[in-house]
């Protein structure tokens, strides 16, 4: 149920140059998501009656995923002022003139933290009628952030940050989460008196905590109950640690509702991948997208799907595979290369050193070694031989090759696109096939095989190669001998 006294501001402005990259900080993923998508979903999981979310370094990029997200969100733009105290000065201004109630700020790079953890804090600051609740964290390495101070009572004092604190004060192991429910009125006062006089000439949202203190009111801060929930993303190094823990989440949870997973540390799931009961996850495998698994399937080892659909009681081994559908009883690799538009159908089999692109290949039918298959249609019951190469293209057109029902190809086949293979047709060994071939027949390409005698012993006397030659004549002619003289 919505309500209707809860705003929230997501605080997506940043740069994040601690990143390095030219992908601004909050885009970058984890569980196949951006970092904002993952705090969007938590705020909007606790259906507030607005949330805001300000951008300013590549504000397209950002307002574009913001919106596809959450698009009730309102996106307000930060002026040339830094600081999330300017930010949260913006978003405030672009409330609804009727809004009244308490406002909670996240700082869009903390992705873990769950809406139980948020709705407990604006519950706690309800209650206690505090003008400010801070989440706070007891953390082993408490650099880079900004320290809780409190007073020798215990309560909260202040927030200092790290580059504008005493050393006694980076001593401090408790951290201000960047989370904060706030009373929009004691807020609003607060934030015009904010200055820039600090050591990175910021507008700095945590001097309010002190401003409300000074003016006579309560602030608070708690401490989350499990330190990782707010971690924030700076660095691609802290990036990593959060994918990490947030994968074994993801891969813990499906373990609980049925799933093998051999090795969770090699086995990387994306949020939005489902799975059913009694799939097998085999080390090494990467499942990512929209991927989803039917029950009885053995993914891995090393394999890696993007957007994908595995049917009931497959396999798919050592594989690489994008947009692909794999279906029921069917079975993939080992090293197998399924590339977008494949489509294998029940009890099918893409096999060991194949590729395949834009392919749909009917039930129980076979590629099983060594082939490219691209752009084709391949009917039931085929079985395509060993080295069959579709050369789909022309240097200027991709074209299509087809295979009716029941059709056996030989080993080391071209197909030259576009060309149709009849139902129940046959191909030679080694052919070429440039015309139809109608069904039921057998197309032979390949010019027949003539046999020189002796042309070894003849051209490359004195080696090896004509010295047994030599030695298998003999014997040869030894033994016919003495079968015309039996005979
Ligand atoms: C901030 C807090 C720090 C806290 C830490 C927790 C301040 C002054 N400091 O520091 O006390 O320990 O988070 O993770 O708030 N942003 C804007 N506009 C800006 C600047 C930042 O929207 O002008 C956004 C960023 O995109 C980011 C968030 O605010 O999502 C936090 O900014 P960041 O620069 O990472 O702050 P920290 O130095 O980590
Ligand atoms: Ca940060």
């Amino acid at each position: 149920m919505t309500d209707p006294n809860l705003a929230i501001i997501v605080l997506a402005a940043g740069q994040g140059t601690r990143m390095k990259s030219a992908t601004p900080k909050l885009l970058h993923e984890l569980a196949g998501a951006p970092i904002v998508s993952h705090v969007l979903a938590t705020a909007g999981a606790l259906d507030p009656a607005v949330v805001l979310a300000v951008v300013r370094y590549e504000r397209d990029r950002l307002a574009k995923v913001i919106s596809a997200d959450l698009p009730s969100a309102v996106i307000v733009d930060q002026d040339e002022i830094p600081g999330t105290g300017r930010a949260v000065e913006q978003a405030i201004a672009a409330l609804p003139a009727d809004f009244s109630g308490e406002v909670l700020v996240l700082n869009g790079d903390v992705p873990l933290l769950d809406a139980d953890t948020l709705l407990d804090l604006v519950s706690r600051h309800r209650t206690s009628g505090a003008g400010a609740t801070v989440l706070s964290s007891i953390v082993p390495d408490a650099s880079g952030y900004g320290r809780i101070v409190r007073t020798d009572d215990g309560s909260l004092d202040r927030i200092v940050e790290h580059k504008d604190a005493t050393p006694e004060e980076h001593a401090i192991g408790e951290i201000n989460a960047g989370i904060y429910v706030f009373g929009l009125n004691a807020l609003r006062d607060q934030l015009a008196n904010l200055s820039t006089d600090n050591a990175q000439g910021e507008k700095y949202l945590t001097d309010v905590i002190e401003l409300l203190r000074r003016a006579g009111s309560d602030v608070a801060a708690v401490p989350v109950d499990e330190p990782w929930k707010a971690e924030g993303i700076n660095d691609r190094a802290q990036l990593s640690e959060a994918a990490a823990r947030l994968n074994a989440l993801i891969v813990r949870g499906w373990q609980l509702n049925g799933v093998t997973v051999q090795d969770p540390a090699t086995t990387w799931i994306d949020l939005k991948v489902t799975l059913e009961n009694d799939v097998t996850i085999l080390p090494g495998t990467q499942l990512k997208g929209a991927t989803t698994v039917a029950r009885g399937a053995v993914v891995g080892p090393d394999t890696t799907l993007v957007d994908c659909e595995v049917g009931e009681d497959a396999t798919v081994k050592r594989a690489d595979a994008t947009l692909a559908v794999i279906g029921a009883r069917a079975s993939v690799g080992p090293f197998a290369y399924l590339r977008p538009g494949t489509v294998l159908d029940e009890n099918g089999k893409i096999g060991t050193f194949v590729e395949t692109k834009n392919a749909r290949i009917g039930e129980g039918s076979k590629v099983p070694h060594l082939s490219y298959v691209g752009d084709t249609t391949v009917g039931r019951g085929v079985n395509l031989g060993a080295g069959t190469i579709t050369a789909n293209y022309d240097d200027i057109l991709k074209h299509r090759t087809e295979f009716g029902d029941h059709v056996h190809t030989g080993a080391h086949n071209v197909f030259v696109a576009p060309v149709r293979i009849g139902d129940g047709a046959k191909t030679g060994a080694g052919a070429v096939v440039r015309k139809d071939v109608p069904a039921g027949a057998l197309a032979l390409s390949v010019a027949p095989q003539r046999n020189i005698e002796g042309w070894v012993e003849k051209n490359r006397s004195g080696t090896a190669a004509a010295e047994v030659a030599e030695r298998a004549r003999s014997a040869q002619e030894a033994d016919d001998g003495s079968q015309r003289q039996d005979g």
